[in-house]
C-alpha cells in the first residue's frame, strides 16, 4: 500500500496520515476501501474537511447516499432545537448498533466529522465484529450460524424509554421489523456478527434464551481487544465499515453544543446467511 497509515490496535483501527488534497484527489480511494474492511474504522486526525469536502471525499469511495433533501451532510446533535424530529431517534445511538438494519442492503460505511464537541463524554466506540466472530471456537461459530434474529427500531427505543406512552410505542412498532442472520457471510467469504440494540429475539428461542444468546455474544464482541474508543478533537474525521463493526456514542449533555456531520456510503451487499 502506498497510502500512509498506522495501526491503532491489533484488531481494530488505523490512522490515515495523508493531507486533505491527496485524500480529495481520490488516488488512495481503493486502498482506503481495502483498509476500511481490514481495520473496521479509520481515523483522519484533524483533517478539517468543510461540509462540501466531506461530500467530495465520500464520493471518491463509493456511492454517496444523501439523507437530506438538499443533498448536504446530516447534522448529528441530541439538541432538539437544532435537530427537530430526529434528536429523539438519535438517543438509540448511545447503545451498540449498526446502521440500517431495516434496509435490504445496510449502508456500507458512515463518515463523521467533528465540528463542535461537548466538554465531557460524546466519545464514539467501535467494535470489530469480523474479529469477534473469528475469535469464537468452531463449535460456537457453527451454533451461531444457525440463528435468525428479529431486529426492530422499537426494541432500541426501550433502551432509553423503558415505559413509553402506548402511542409512542405503537408508532415505533409501525416502522416495522426485520429478520436477519446472526452471522453475516459476506461475498468476500469473511463473516461478521449482526448484533446491537435493535436485536430483540432469536427466532424459535424463548425470551430468556434469546437474551442469553444475544447478550453473551454482545459482551464477547465488545471486549476491549475488539474495541477502539475514539476521543474526538475538532476537525477529526472517522469512517467505519458498517457491515463489520458495531458503534455507539458515550453519553453527553444534549445541550452542550456537540455537533457532528455525517455522510453515508450506499450499501453494496445484502445480509446473507453463512
Ligand atoms: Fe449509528
Amino acid at each position: 500500500m502506498s497510502v500512509k497509515y498506522e495501526n491503532i490496535k491489533e484488531k481494530i483501527g488505523s490512522r490515515i496520515l495523508e493531507d486533505k488534497q491527496s485524500l480529495l484527489s481520490g488516488k488512495y480511494a481503493s486502498e482506503i476501501r481495502e483498509l476500511l474492511e481490514q481495520r473496521g474504522v479509520l481515523i483522519f486526525p484533524e483533517i478539517n474537511f468543510t461540509e462540501d469536502e466531506q461530500i467530495e471525499f465520500t464520493k471518491t469511495l463509493g456511492n454517496y447516499l444523501p439523507e437530506t433533501k438538499d443533498g448536504k451532510t446530516t447534522m448529528i446533535s441530541l439538541d432538539e432545537s437544532k435537530n427537530p424530529g430526529t434528536a429523539e431517534y438519535l438517543k438509540g445511538s448511545l447503545y451498540w448498533h449498526l446502521d440500517g438494519t431495516m434496509n435490504e442492503k445496510p449502508v456500507l460505511a458512515s463518515i463523521l466529522c467533528g465540528k463542535t464537541l461537548s466538554k465531557e463524554g460524546g466519545d464514539t466506540h467501535f467494535s470489530n465484529t469480523y474479529a469477534a466472530y473469528e475469535a469464537l471456537s468452531e463449535t460456537e461459530q457453527a451454533e451461531y450460524e444457525k440463528y435468525t434474529v428479529r431486529h426492530a427500531p422499537w426494541a432500541s427505543m426501550f433502551f432509553y424509554n423503558q415505559e413509553p406512552a402506548t402511542d409512542t410505542m405503537i408508532n415505533y412498532m409501525n416502522i416495522g421489523e426485520t429478520e436477519l442472520p446472526l452471522v453475516w457471510k459476506h461475498k468476500s467469504g469473511r463473516k461478521s456478527l449482526v448484533l446491537g440494540c435493535t436485536a430483540y429475539e432469536v427466532v424459535d428461542k424463548s425470551y430468556k434464551d434469546s437474551k442469553i444468546i444475544l447478550n453473551s455474544l454482545l459482551n464477547h464482541a465488545t471486549q476491549d481487544e475488539f474495541v477502539y474508543k475514539h476521543k474526538w478533537s475538532v476537525g477529526d474525521m472517522v469512517i467505519w465499515d458498517n457491515t463489520g463493526t458495531l458503534h455507539r456514542a458515550t453519553p453527553y449533555d444534549p445541550f452542550g453544543g456537540r455537533e457532528l456531520r455525517r455522510t453515508k456510503l450506499e450499501g453494496e451487499e445484502a445480509f446473507a446467511y453463512a
